[in-house]
């Protein structure tokens, strides 16, 4: 029998060697005893990394919402499934227990399919984080229509570009939203970025915050009068495993985004299976993840993650700071929650205004902490570890991506000593290696490469939507039969493992992937910019900030450089969103390039980063002369 929880360091390592050794058999075992199948599989995993293909749980039949809704409601019906706490403190937090949540569930689907959506259809999905958001991602998969979430904090036109590469047919948004003190017009942002979507048909609203808005005949509906009107009976959509569940973009390095697509059955074991373990949850606990639905962190650890366990997750509407720095140290003593997940920057922007707006919570409940999204620094580990779990509570950092569904890298907490900046070992099942430049795998310790996966795992993308070469370009082709992450990674003494960083041109800024190349397009629109490069440089809380080197045509030369900062800004803002806004824009005679013309960011990077020292033989560049310049002005 499978061990569903483990609960100590042997244990861990038990389960691990039996996980690598038979895979199949490690994961057949989990999915038959903790998941209700309408049909089981007819084969546990095929897979062909040279193609890319993977299969897990070929045949088998199901449908995600059963598992995360309808199997409860005979044990625990009345227990609270989703606890939505709003922006404002004011405003009473509402407690949707798994009954509830059911029946909206349905209700929606039922909306959805009255609108003519089917199987396989792509809904958009643009909203805040109110309860309708996870109602409406759980909906879709009720009658097996593909979501995308776009997080709502992106703009028209990077809205527009998503629903256009997945043809969606519908969008779902709200009015408005609450943004601590400020409100976010939502559905005027939807109606621009409709204007270039022509297969949208219909646009249901949510009204959150009663603005003015303006609805299209025959295209925007309220949602409210069409679930009035729905039943709360929608008989589960019966899904293959291998069904496409959802759409999510992430950044890739160059070109447009890429549209990660996630299958059912594999993805609902891994996440439900991680969640259990790497949170440790127990029957009765709180668990709140600050992620928003718009990313991966959401989908997999706010939505099926904790439902397929029956948890009971919290919803948070609002930021960190309002209207105080202790806002979430409000939210963990009203809610008693048990298990906490955030991300390095959100730690070092509260650890920043100082340990008074702790001290006033109650925060005994917290068993454990996790971190996601960006490696945390040392320091930012020990406040979290002094302050907020007063070193009880083990750290959990979890390395993961957009495009591996569910956790890979982390400790077990109670099981796995923690070490800081570590996210120590691989999750059962999960084969990592390091790779250096010639392709060749760097085995022992103490050392420091490029980290890949060997072996498939069950929530792993399958695909690009649409773009099925560029995700074998992406990930399979940089090493021979491997799963390349984009990131670097070092292994300890111990076989710990430290991510160190990406390795292409994403930046994480904030927790949220950024492609230079998308950023350095929406610039060079500018009419006076000529050319531009953007680098990461370190930032005491973003972790990373944007640095811009702009050349300027002839015409602009002379402009106001604080103007063009600004209007520089804005179509940054207009196009991707203000997450890509540059902390720092240096305008300069030219950008250091190869022969081959290809722009030496490496050097840019130094430079940004104040770190010149070693920058490299300069003297087979194109223009040596221009880094001299650019330093001098450096800001
Ligand atoms: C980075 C977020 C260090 C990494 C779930 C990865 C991390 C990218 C960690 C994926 C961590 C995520 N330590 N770096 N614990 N977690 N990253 O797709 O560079 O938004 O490739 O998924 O974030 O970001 P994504």
């Amino acid at each position: 029998m499978s061990n569903y929880h483990i609960k100590n360091f042997p244990e861990y390592f038990h389960e691990y060697r039996k996980s690598v050794r038979n895979p199949e058999l490690f994961w057949e075992e989990i999915a038959e005893e903790h998941f209700l199948w309408r049909k089981k599989w007819d084969n546990v995993l095929s897979w062909d990394f040279t193609k890319p293909e993977v299969k897990w749980f070929e045949g088998a039949k199901l449908n995600i919402t059963e598992n995360c809704i309808d199997r409860h409601l005979y044990t625990n019906g009345d227990k609270t499934a989703i606890i939505f706490e709003p922006n404002d403190p004011n405003e009473e937090a509402q407690h949707i227990t798994y009954k509830e949540l059911h029946a909206r569930v349905n209700q929606m689907a039922n909306v959805l399919k009255n609108k003519g959506i089917k199987k396989g259809d792509r809904v958009c999905i643009y909203l805040p984080m109110i309860p309708e958001l996870a109602i409406s991602v759980l909906a879709c998969a009720r009658i097996g229509a593909i979501h995308s979430v776009v997080f709502a904090g992106f703009s028209s036109t990077a809205l527009a570009t998503r629903i256009n590469d997945s043809d969606c047919k519908m969008v779902l948004t709200s009015d408005g939203s609450y943004r601590g003190a400020k409100t976010i017009d939502l559905k005027g942002i939807v109606d621009e970025a409709l204007e270039s979507c022509p297969v949208v048909e219909s646009v249901l609203v949510v009204k959150r915050i009663n603005s003015e808005i303006s609805m299209k005949e025959g295209r925007d509906f309220w949602m409210q009068g069409l679930l009035d009107e729905a039943s709360i009976e929608c008989a589960p959509e019966i899904m293959d495993a291998e069904d496409p569940l959802f759409i999510l973009y992430t950044s890739g390095s160059t070109g447009k985004p890429k549209g990660m697509v996630h299958t059912t059955g594999g993805y609902m074991v891994y996440t439900s299976y991680t969640f259990k373990n790497v949170f440790q949850y127990r029957e009765g606990d709180v668990y709140w993840c600050t992620a928003d639905i718009g990313w991966i962190t959401g989908h997999s650890y706010i939505v099926y993650g904790p439902l397929a366990n029956g948890a009971t997750t919290v919803m948070f509407e609002g930021v960190p700071s309002y209207p105080d720095y202790g806002r979430f140290w409000e939210i963990v003593e009203k809610h008693k929650v048990n298990q906490f997940y955030t991300a390095p920057t959100a730690i070092r922007a509260l650890a920043k205004e100082g340990v008074s707006h702790l001290e006033s919570h109650d925060l005994s409940t917290l068993k454990v902490l996790g971190t996601v999204g960006e490696p945390i620094n040392e320091e930012a580990w020990h406040w979290y570890d002094d302050n907020v779990g007063k070193k009880k509570a083990p750290i959990v950092d979890t390395w993961w991506q957009t495009e591996t569904g569910g956790i890979m890298i982390t400790p077990i907490p109670f099981s796995t000593p923690t070490k800081p900046t570590y996210a120590t070992l691989p999750f059962l099942g999960i084969q990592p290696a390091l790779m250096d430049e010639n392709g060749k795998e760097i085995k022992g310790n103490q050392v420091d490469g490029r980290l890949c996966i060997k072996f498939p795992w069950p929530s792993m993308a399958r695909t690009i939507w649409g773009n099925h070469q560029r995700y074998k370009d992406t990930y399979f082709s940089a090493f021979e039969n491997m799963y390349f992450t984009g990131d670097g990674a070092l292994r300890d003494e111990v076989g710990y493992y430290r991510i160190t960083g990406r390795v292409d041109d994403v930046i994480i800024v904030s927790g949220h992937n950024l492609g230079t190349a998308p950023i350095e397009d929406a610039i060079n629109e500018h009419p006076a910019v000529a050319e531009s490069a953007i680098v990461g440089y370190p930032h005491d809380i973003k972790g990373n900030a944007l640095y811009g080197y702009v050349t300027l045509k002839e015409s602009g030369e002379g402009r106001d450089h604080d103007n063009l900062r600004k209007e520089i800004n804005q179509i940054i803002t207009d196009q991707i969103g203000p997450i890509a806004k540059l902390n720092k824009i240096q305008f300069t005679a030219g950008l250091p390039k190869t022969r081959s013309g290809k722009i030496m960011r490496r050097i840019l990077r130094k430079i940004a980063s104040k770190d010149t020292s070693n920058l490299g033989d300069t003297s087979t560049l194109l223009n040596p002369e221009v880094v001299q310049d650019i330093m001098d002005n450096a800001l």
